[in-house]
């Protein structure tokens, strides 16, 4: 059995203090096989915010893998924004923006970058989603070994997720989407609308599923802060969703996924062989 603490949208700057300084606790002291970040770990992009980061991160039992969000580029500098977006949380944070991977032998995780510091719609805040990388990373899940959990993390759901306060709107979602079900992609594992959700991607064989973990801010949208538990063995990943009830975490819902059999995945493979 394998087990992830997924966090996400804990907005350093507006941070739910307690619930954040809770849940490295529980990072401290739950086995796990690795502490995942689903982006936007500050609420503006200032320095001071990725320092407080930074400090909670080295709390942290390792291997902590962190992808960004649309709030972790500088939001003043306009300058920053269009040359060096990354920079800043590439330095103070350490990991990469674009192309991260994490492997173990039985675990891969793949990250994706889907925020833009800015774009040509005016909504910057939304998603986009880039086809090279996105097969980059679709090649490196589907060369993980049998059984392995695969995983994809980026920020903003790629798929809208029907019911959630916001949408994400990524642009060339639905085709990425797509491309990491033919690869074999067991959780596409997401923030950024600040409630929790597991649920099957409605294409290809259905056993790869959108999870999304609320947020560890006071930026509530209709869920507790929280975040989830994520657990697996070779039949099925079962995805608690933990939320903050004022002085600690309490389970607020429990999601069981049935993970693609090996008959699946060669009847996946035998698919993506014909269609080439
Ligand atoms: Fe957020």
């Amino acid at each position: 059995m394998g087990r992830i603490l997924q966090f996400s949208d804990i907005h350093f700057g507006v941070e739910l203090r307690e619930a954040v300084e809770a849940a490295g606790e529980l990072a401290r002291t739950t086995p796990c096989d690795l502490i995942l970040i689903t982006g936007d770990i500050t609420q503006m992009g200032y320095r001071r915010e990725f320092a407080a980061a930074a400090e909670w991160l080295k709390t942290l039992p390792e291997p902590v893998f962190v992808v960004p969000g649309n709030h972790d580029t500088p939001y003043w500098d306009p300058l920053a924004r269009l040359f060096w977006p990354w920079r800043r949380y590439e330095q103070m944070i350490g990991h990469p923006a674009n192309d991260h991977m994490f492997k173990a032998p039985d675990l891969i995780v793949r990250g994706v970058n889907t925020a833009r510091a800015a774009q040509m719609r005016p909504n910057w805040s939304k998603g986009v989603i880039d086809l090279e990388q996105t097969r980059r990373a679709a090649d490196a899940l589907e060369a993980a070994p049998d059984g392995a959990l695969r995983i994809l993390a980026c920020h903003h759901p790629l798929i809208e997720m029907i019911g959630t306060p916001m949408t994400g709107e990524v642009s060339r979602g639905r085709e990425a989407a797509d491309i990491f079900s033919k690869s074999g992609v067991d959780l596409i594992l997401t923030g950024h609308v600040h409630v929790p959700f597991a649920l099957p991607i409605s294409i290809g064989d259905k056993c790869s599923y959108a999870v999304g973990a609320s947020t560890l801010s006071r930026r509530n949208r209709g869920a507790p802060a929280g975040f989830n538990i994520i657990e697996w063995n070779p039949q099925e990943v079962t995805v608690t969703a933990q939320g903050w009830v004022g002085s600690h975490f309490e389970p607020q819902r429990v999601w069981n996924l049935e993970r693609r059999g090996s008959e699946r995945r060669a009847r996946l493979r035998e698919t993506a062989e014909a269609s080439v």
